[in-house]
């Protein structure tokens, strides 16, 4: 727990999905699948699909907007815009810097980070920092990702799984001690990262006629791999962020956790004996949007009033990198 008396609040969150709904029975006429193999492995049911001419940062943007109304503020009152994203809207500029003049923010620092799953606390992270240590007021983050611009839509072990949509939150200093964003447990493993990647577009294998045939620009995963991984590194670190904070699972009024399979869920809520209905779930309608599943579920759980003043969440997440990480929320 940091020694700054000061803390990092929530004052607002917001979220989209595109309007497109794409359910199981639509996949089961593309690829060999059906609705009773995707619900039974996975819990998802049907994902939303953004159109053509949306793109990471019109998600983002529309987002951001919401989380900025909710909030009380203006564009104008933004320091800080980070995005976090898998599917920037292109290698560069940053989606941040294309959200930032979609929104009107003045000219503040925007950047991207890439943790893929576990983006949304890796930038709460980083943006807690900034506040506390620099001259900043106001920061605004994003997860926001079009996923359906990487997946292969031949492969049936990846493409049931994905789906499109973006979270923001608005996080200010506030004098009160203790609160808002208490803590963060991130971490990642290198050495795992061709588990969950996308091969071409960057330096390693840039577009070739070659790369287009072998279709190296589509997302590629090891699905039981990561599953295994998923579980290990979601409850050690939910463990120690929990240890780290003298605080037991029955503090925890609401898990917010990566949403990437219900049953990754029900074995970290075994695991920490936190009952499923602890958790958030809305997995079934969005499948996992990887950045934007936990502003998604954060801003849905506030919204339909799952969440009271003072209570402790607990946000978990993994990811492609492989990455990990835990936070621990005192709701404002
Ligand atoms: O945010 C991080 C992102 N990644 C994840 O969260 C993924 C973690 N992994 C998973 O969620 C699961 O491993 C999957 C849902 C991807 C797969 O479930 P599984 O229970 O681990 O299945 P499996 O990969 O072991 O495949 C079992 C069978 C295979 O057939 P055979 O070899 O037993 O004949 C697959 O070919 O299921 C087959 N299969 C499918 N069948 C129908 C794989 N995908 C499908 C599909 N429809 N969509």
């Amino acid at each position: 727990m940091s020694s700054d008396t000061r803390s990092v609040i929530i004052k607002g969150t917001g979220s989209y999905a595109p309007e497109k709904i794409l359910s199981n029975d639509d996949l089961a006429k593309l690829v060999d699948t059906s609705d009773e193999w995707i619900t039974a492995r996975t819990g998802i049911r049907s994902r939303r699909i953004a159109a053509d001419d949306e793109y990471a940062s019109d998600l983002g943007s529309k987002a951001a907007a919401r989380a900025l109304e909710d909030a009380g503020i203006t564009a104008e009152e933004v320091d800080i815009v980070i995005v976090a994203t898998i599917t920037p809207d292109m290698p560069f500029p940053s989606t941040a810097c294309i959200i930032q003049a979609k929104l009107g923010v003045g000219n503040a620092l925007c950047m991207d980070i890439e943790a893929a799953c576990s983006g949304f606390l890796y930038i709460a992270e980083v943006a807690s920092s900034l506040l506390k240590n620099g001259n900043y007021k106001h920061a605004l983050i994003i997860g926001t990702e079009k996923l359906s611009s990487i997946l292969d839509w031949e492969d049936r072990t990846t493409c049931v799984l994905f789906g499109d949509g973006a979270g923001a939150a608005i996080l200010s200093l506030s004098d009160e001690p203790n609160t808002g964003l208490i803590d963060f447990k991130l971490g990642a493993d290198g050495k795992n990262s061709e588990l969950l990647h996308m091969p071409g577009g960057g330096s390693a294998v840039p577009a070739s006629t070659n790369s287009l045939e072998t279709r190296q620009h589509f997302l590629k995963m090891r699905g039981r791999e990561v599953f295994k991984s998923a579980v290990r590194v979601m409850e050690q670190s939910a463990i120690e962020i929990l240890d780290q904070n003298q605080l037991n699972a029955n503090d925890i009024k609401c898990v917010i956790p990566h949403q990437a399979n219900l049953r990754i869920i029900e074995s970290l809520s075994n695991r920490l004996e936190l009952p499923l209905d602890k958790f958030y779930l809305n997995l079934d309608k969005y499948g996992n949007t990887s950045a934007a599943s936990i502003p998604i579920a954060l801003d849905e759980a506030y919204r339909t009033g799952r969440l009271k003043s003072g209570d402790i969440i607990l946000m978990v997440a993994f990811g492609a990198g492989l990455t990990w990480g835990a936070s621990l929320l005192k709701w404002r």
